[in-house]
């Protein structure tokens, strides 16, 4: 505690001294100068570390000229890969095979936001920002059932991975599942000009519109995107910050119960909080916004000091440390209602109301800010803030109390191995409906998500790394888990396209047939998307690449923390002299 507050206090007192004007917007994710092109996600580092290349990026701005992009890629049989402002996507989906592989940005494509009130449909370019989508909507009169938690994303980007907020209502969580129109671009003959849009409905080609749905990028390039809409709505939420006593038996009255609820986990901290978070009518007063903490702005001044202080305690092995941070961000976090503001300013008490557009998504540290400091993204790579990797599992509603049980029969063994999770978000609980998307969850789900420190190189271990593997297994592993495609480390893809069974051969047979000669495709998609090993170098296992000879998910050995070691060691994962499990 000691160590940690006196820390802080420093970094405070550093900070009002060196109060200068500036604030930072995320670095661009597409970089090129006379040799070349690179592209990056928003962490400015791929799961395996190393530079993604392209020979060049255009930023087409119409439909038209989309379609030149992709016809000059198709006649000239160049690679393509899609990518976005945000890059937001943690794997390596957007990075392009071969040297004279091309990207096509739609970050200028985001000029058309189209509302059908008679119809309840939105049809946005493909480039456009969720936030901007959101705002449009909301003008109009209507809401965007939902959305992720986090705004950095683009309408493309964000179906393509299945991205999701929480909900077991209606058309769901996924936001895919509110998708009732693609406009696809797609290569095609020269006698076609070498590129076409197809133009795909919800109701007429329901095969195309499933596969396209959640299709990484690897079907064409998405156009535009329709979204059913429904009249505005407010939402009015309140955390209850209690035990996490029989969560086992509660999660799944809670899902049902609350239209938008969820479930911050803090399994060392033995705290659940429950969101309850129903649907108000427009008219209930309420201006209330949801401003995330862990998508606001931070001083980079703070973002370093958390980040040296993580360092600091992974080196001197302090999981006391640890614990003590995280009883101080949970606090912190009770405190400020974890970012809900009543009034747009300040958080003064629950339940906060506000429209469904303002408590749906945030993210500030993306715009600039008036604060009279430098300010960005807690992560933002310029300036050595946070660094992690994300576990994100979806689990078959019925295996997800055994993995629970689990957790907490792991976390009885020693709380405190379990800090290294809650300083960052907990495990966060979240309810997604079953889906028709081939490459989507094909019943209602549960989704997790956790964070945990990555080192700034590849060969240091972390604390209790054995701890956050073994809970990555089992969700994968012995629970069946499905990896969200967004996130997660390469081991999250092992065995994916068994997982997905039939729907899988019907995503190829419609990548077969819009792509024929794999134009959209590369080695690191192909990685993620069939859950491919990688090549062994030393230190992979550390890095969660999926560096095995041979793996037959059916024959893998249940795990307990007991056999964890010789388990990892059956994947081939010990291969690092410097890892060792205690
Ligand atoms: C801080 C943070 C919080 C997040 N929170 C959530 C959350 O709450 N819920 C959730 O589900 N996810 C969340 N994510 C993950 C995020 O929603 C997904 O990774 C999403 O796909 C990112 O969208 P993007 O626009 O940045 O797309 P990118 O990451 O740039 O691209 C994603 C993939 O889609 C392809 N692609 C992009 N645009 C097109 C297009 N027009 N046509 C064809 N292919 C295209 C790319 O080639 C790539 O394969 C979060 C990510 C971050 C960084
Ligand atoms: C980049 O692509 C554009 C077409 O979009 C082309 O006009 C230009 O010559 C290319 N530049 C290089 C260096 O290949
Ligand atoms: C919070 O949850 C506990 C059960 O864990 C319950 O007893 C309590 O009434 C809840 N508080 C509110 C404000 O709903």
């Amino acid at each position: 505690m000691r160590f940690s507050n006196t820390l802080l206090l420093l970094i405070l007192c550093f900070l009002v001294i060196i109060w200068t004007v500036r604030s930072v917007p995320p670095l661009p994710p597409v970089r090129c100068d006379q040799t070349g092109c690179t592209v990056s996600n928003a962490y400015d580092v791929w799961p395996d570390r190393k530079n993604c290349n392209a020979a060049n990026v255009t930023y087409p701005a119409t439909e038209e000229e989309l379609v030149k992009a992709v016809a000059y890629a198709s006649e000239h049989n160049l690679k393509v890969k899609t990518v976005t402002k945000f890059s937001s996507t943690i794997p390596k989906l957007a990075c392009p095979s071969g040297s004279d592989a091309i990207l096509i940005s739609t970050s200028k494509y985001n000029s058309a936001v189209e509302i059908k009130p008679d119809r309840l449909t939105v049809t946005a370019d493909s480039g456009v920002s969720l936030r901007e989508l959101i705002d449009k909507v909301e003008a109009a009169g209507f809401s965007i059932g939902t959305s992720p938690y986090w705004e950095g994303v683009s309408v493309g980007g964000l179906i393509s991975t299945g991205s999701h907020g929480s909900s077991w209502s209606g058309r769901g969580g996924s936001v895919h599942d509110h998708v009732v129109g693609i406009n696809l671009v797609v290569p095609a003959t020269s006698s076609e000009g070498y590129a076409k849009v197809v133009s795909i409905v919800e109701g007429r080609d329901n095969e195309l519109i499933n596969a396209v749905k959640v299709s990484l990028g690897v079907l064409g390039v998405i156009s535009k995107v329709k979204l059913s809409i429904e009249k505005a709505f407010k939402r009015s939420i309140t955390y209850n910050f209690t035990s996490d006593v029989a969560l086992e038996d509660t999660f799944m009255e809670h899902g049902k119960k609350f239209e938008f609820g969820d479930i911050t986990w803090y399994p060392s901290r033995k705290t659940a909080v429950y969101r309850y978070d129903l649907r108000s009518p427009a008219d209930v007063s309420g201006s209330g916004v949801n401003d995330f903490i862990g998508f606001q702005s931070n001083a980079i001044l703070i973002s370093k000091g958390v980040r040296a202080l993580e360092k600091a305690l992974e080196t001197s092995k302090s999981e006391n440390g640890k614990c003590k941070t995280a009883d101080t961000t949970l606090a912190y976090k009770k405190l400020t209602g974890n970012g809900l503001k009543n009034n747009g300013l300040f958080f003064t008490g629950y339940p906060v109301i506000g429209t469904q557009g303002k408590l749906q998504s945030s993210g500030s540290c993306l715009y600039s800010s008036s604060l009279r400091v430098d300010v960005s993204c807690s992560w933002d790579p310029r300036y050595n803030g946070l660094s992690f990797y994300e576990t994100t599992a979806m689990f078959p509603v019925s295996r997800f109390r055994g993995f629970l049980l689990d957790v907490k029969k792991l976390r009885d063994f020693k709380p405190e191995r379990l800090c290294g999770i809650d300083i960052y978000n907990g495990i966060l609980i979240r309810f997604i409906k079953g889906s028709k998307a081939y490459l989507g969850q094909t019943e209602d789900s549960v989704v997790i998500d956790f964070n945990y420190y990555r080192a700034d190189d590849a060969l240091t271990p972390r604390l209790n790394q054995d701890v956050m593997e073994e809970m990555e297994q089992m969700a994968f592993v012995k629970h069946g888990a499905k990896p969200h495609w967004g996130k997660n480390r390469k081991m999250g893809f092992f065995g994916v396209k068994q997982k997905y069974g039939p729907n899988f051969d019907k995503f190829l047979e419609v990548k077969n047939k819009l792509d024929p000669k794999e134009m959209f495709s590369s080695e690191w998609s192909d990685e993620i998307l069939f859950g491919r090993e990688s090549s062994k170098y030393d230190g992979c296992a550390l890095e969660g690449i999926a560096c095995v000879q041979k793996i037959d998910i059916v024959a893998l050995p249940m795990v307990t923390s007991v056999d964890q070691a010789l388990f990892i060691h059956k994947l081939g994962f010990a291969d690092s002299p410097r890892l060792k499990f205690k």
